[in-house]
C-alpha cells in the first residue's frame, strides 16, 4: 500500500512505543512516539518553572523537532537533543496537565501533521484526532497491574509508586484517550511483545 499511516493508540504504559518500533521496523518505515513532544513541553515547564498553563503563552520561545531515526526519535529542543531528559518521574508528573492545554495540543499537533509518511505512530488521539484518515488504527489496553508492572524495570520505582502514577494519568488522560471508532481494539495483558507484534502484523496483512 502507499504511504499509510498506522496509528498505535492506548493507555500509559500499554507497550504501544515498543509495539510501534518493532512493527515498524518489521515494515521498513519510520515509527514516531507523539508522547515525547507532550513530555518535551512537559521539560519546558521544569526548566522554566512555570505552569502548565503557563507555558502555553510561552510556546513561541521553543523550536521543536521531532527526528525519527531507526532506532529511536530523537527530540530537540531550539536545536538541543533533549531526548535524554524526557522519561522520568518528574516530566511523568507534569505531562498530562501540560497535554490538557489547547494550545500544547495544537502546537504538537502542528509538529505531527508535517511528518512525511509513511509511519506507525504510537499516542492517545492519533487515530481519533491527528490523523482519523490512517489506513490503519489499532488501540492497545492492558490492566493497570500489567501495565505496571511492565513499566517498573523502566522507572526504576517501586511498583506501588508506579502503579499510583499510572492510575492518576489514566484519570487524567482520559478525555483525549477515548479509541476511534474505526480502531480494532487489541487486550494484551496476556500477550507478550512479539504477541502483540504479531496480531498488529496479522491484521496488517489481512486488511492489505
Ligand atoms: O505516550 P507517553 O506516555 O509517552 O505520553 C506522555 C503523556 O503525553 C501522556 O500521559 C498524555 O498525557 C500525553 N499524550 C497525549 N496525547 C498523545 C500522546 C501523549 O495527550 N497523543
Amino acid at each position: 500500500p502507499a504511504a499509510p499511516i498506522i496509528t498505535i493508540d492506548g493507555p500509559s504504559a500499554s507497550g504501544k512505543t515498543s509495539v510501534a518500533r518493532l512493527v515498524a521496523q518489521r515494515l521498513g518505515i519510520p515509527y514516531i512516539s507523539s508522547g515525547l513532544l507532550y513530555r518535551a513541553v512537559a521539560l519546558m515547564c521544569l526548566l522554566e518553572n512555570v505552569t502548565a498553563e503557563e507555558i502555553e503563552h510561552r510556546l513561541g520561545k521553543y523550536r521543536l523537532e521531532l527526528h525519527p531515526t531507526p532506532e529511536a526519535n530523537r527530540v530537540l529542543l531550539n536545536g538541543k537533543d533533549v531526548t535524554e531528559s524526557l522519561h522520568n518521574l518528574e516530566v511523568d508528573a507534569v505531562v498530562s496537565a501540560v497535554a490538557k492545554r489547547p494550545g500544547v495540543r495544537a502546537y504538537v499537533n502542528a509538529v505531527l501533521r508535517e511528518l512525511p509518511g509513511p509511519f506507525v505512530i504510537d499516542g492517545r488521539d492519533m487515530g481519533s484526532t491527528v490523523f482519523p484518515e490512517a489506513k490503519y488504527k489499532f488501540y492497545l489496553t492492558a490492566s493497570p497491574e500489567v501495565r505496571a508492572s511492565r513499566r517498573v524495570p523502566e522507572r526504576d520505582a517501586a511498583y506501588e509508586t508506579v502503579l499510583a502514577e499510572i492510575l492518576r494519568r489514566d484519570q487524567a488522560d482520559a478525555t483525549q484517550s477515548a479509541p476511534a471508532k474505526d480502531a480494532l481494539l487489541l487486550d494484551t495483558s496476556h500477550l507478550d511483545l512479539d504477541g502483540v507484534v504479531q496480531a498488529v502484523l496479522g491484521h496488517l496483512t489481512e486488511r492489505a
